[in-house]
């Protein structure tokens, strides 16, 4: 017999009477002298399917080595349950533990642990509640994600990990070198001798696929990433990961109006689907963490975006009269306080913002007429703040060129990229959407750290 799967177990009806046997983890024990009743869960569902030990059955010594965290494989009977909260339960009919786990010093002994002490458990909070919650709504977001694309013919283009271009020219990247750091070789005039270094130039682990993203795009007109992006920011906030996972799309003959109806359409796509797939899980988290998750879910599904200019956005936040603890005026990065404010408390709706100041975005930007704004689009997002950046890009030769000179960006190491613009250039648009930035929203977890398995930040890289 091969065993079932609890949420299997769960979601048949027809199975009560016949005999099932299921494997797992012991959440809890209790009970008396007559009977026991064992909590097990094996991640498949947040419920947890009770075992019911018979004590006529067994004996003492049999049940000792039961105990929170132990884990079991268990056949009998399956039953219609009289219990609260569960449909049918197990009448256990023989029982085997595979391993045990010492009351003494298993970690994970009650319920309720803190979210801090779970970050330092991170080997072990798969099994709580709310990490496999949280996990299991991830693992169905990345089937959601390649689902939307593949059904609108998106072609799924892996990018390179490893690069020698800085795509947002933020300079936090993650150097990746065999050179010994003990003993560095240099050349004549004293600086490092990269030639000597395995890829025979300085690489470091990319902050971003777009840059080849934009040359699949132009070959094969819509295209998708989904993978890791890695920064060395020394970001110390709930929404900053020194890993983190990015998905982006990059569309020939896309505009910004286009990328902009994409995005919206993609986020809300994502949302409908966990609130499809995942509510079992969405509602623990609810209940436990954010009261208001569900709603806030369905009022994003409901509602247009508000598109708007950064120009118009920066009037409306110095019009506020709120005094923001970083002062705002044009040309200013806004600040996550600033997004908020105008998503919480001026619209109450997501908000696209679009055309900042050249000076704050990223070289490949479109520029507009005006010369001092690019065409960007930053999605913004209740609780989150940024989900999304993209932009049309910029096709012209001769502009990106010139852009790419003024930021003293060395051509030897973007030749390439200008080819796509030499060679059949076309207006193209693309944007990123941080995974755990949107799954920060649909399980209305606070913290970035607590919704990737083995978070990397600084000071960080355990597990
Ligand atoms: O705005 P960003 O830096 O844009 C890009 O990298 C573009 N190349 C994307 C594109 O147009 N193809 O990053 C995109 C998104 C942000 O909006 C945010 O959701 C997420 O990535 N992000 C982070 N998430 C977690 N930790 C960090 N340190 C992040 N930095 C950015
Ligand atoms: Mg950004």
């Amino acid at each position: 017999m091969k065993h079932l799967k609890i949420s299997a177990v769960l979601q048949q009806p027809d199975l009560v009477g016949q005999t099932v046997e299921v494997k797992g983890w012991v959440r809890s024990r209790r009970g008396n002298k007559h009977v026991q009743f064992v909590a097990l869960n094996d991640g498949s569902t947040i419920k947890n399917l009770q075992i019911v030990f018979d004590m006529s059955k067994f004996t003492d010594d049999d049940m000792k080595q039961i105990t929170t965290g132990s884990s079991l494989r268990v056949t009998g009977e399956l039953a219609a349950s009289q219990g609260k909260g569960q449909t049918c339960e197990v009448q256990a009919a023989e029982f085997e533990v595979y391993g045990t786990a010492d009351p003494a010093d298993y970690p994970l002994q009650k319920k309720g642990h803190t979210l801090e002490f779970l970050r330092e458990k991170a080997h072990l909070r798969p099994r709580t509640n709310t990490f496999s919650a949280v996990l299991r709504v991830r693992s169905a977001m990345a089937f959601a994600i390649h689902k939307f694309f593949q059904e609108r013919g998106f072609v799924y283009l892996h990018t390179p990990l490893i690069t020698a271009s800085d795509c947002e020219g933020a300079g936090a990247m993650f150097q990746v070198t065999t050179l010994p750091l003990d003993k560095l070789p240099r050349t004549e005039e004293g600086k490092i001798d990269y030639a000597l270094d395995f890829f025979g130039k300085p690489t470091a682990l990319t902050v971003s696929g777009q840059l080849e993203g934009e040359l699949g795009a132009t070959a094969l007109g819509e295209i998708y990433t989904f993978g890791p992006t890695f920064r060395a920011e020394k970001s110390n906030t709930p929404r900053h990961l020194s890993e983190f996972w990015m998905i982006e799309p990059e569309m020939a003959f896309y505009d910004i109006a286009d990328n902009m109806d994409l995005a919206e359409e993609f986020l809300k796509y994502c949302i409908q689907y966990a609130l499809d797939n995942c509510k079992d899980d969405l509602e623990f988290l609810a209940e436990h963490y954010d009261k208001d998750l569900i709603s806030r879910l369905e009022f994003v599904l409901h509602n247009d975006f508000v598109r708007l200019s950064y120009t118009d956005g920066v009037k409306i936040l110095e019009e506020s009269g709120r005094k923001f603890e970083f002062p705002v005026h044009w040309g200013t990065d806004l600040q996550s306080e600033h997004e908020r404010y105008l998503v919480e408390e001026h619209f109450k709706k997501p908000v696209i913002l679009t055309d900042y100041p050249k000076e704050i975005k990223a070289f490949y930007m479109k520029q507009n007429e005006d010369g001092k704004t690019v065409r960007a689009m930053d999605v913004l997002f209740p609780k989150i703040g940024e989900i999304i950046g993209g932009s049309e890009r910029e096709a012209d030769y001769d502009k990106l060129k010139q852009r790419i000179d003024e930021l003293g960006i060395p051509m030897k190491d973007m030749w390439w990229y200008l080819d796509t613009r030499k060679y059949g250039t076309v207006p193209h648009s693309g944007f990123g959407l941080g995974f755990e930035r949107l799954l920060l929203f649909v399980t209305g977890m606070a913290n970035i750290r607590d919704v990737i398995p083995f978070p990397r930040y600084p000071k960080n890289a355990e597990f």
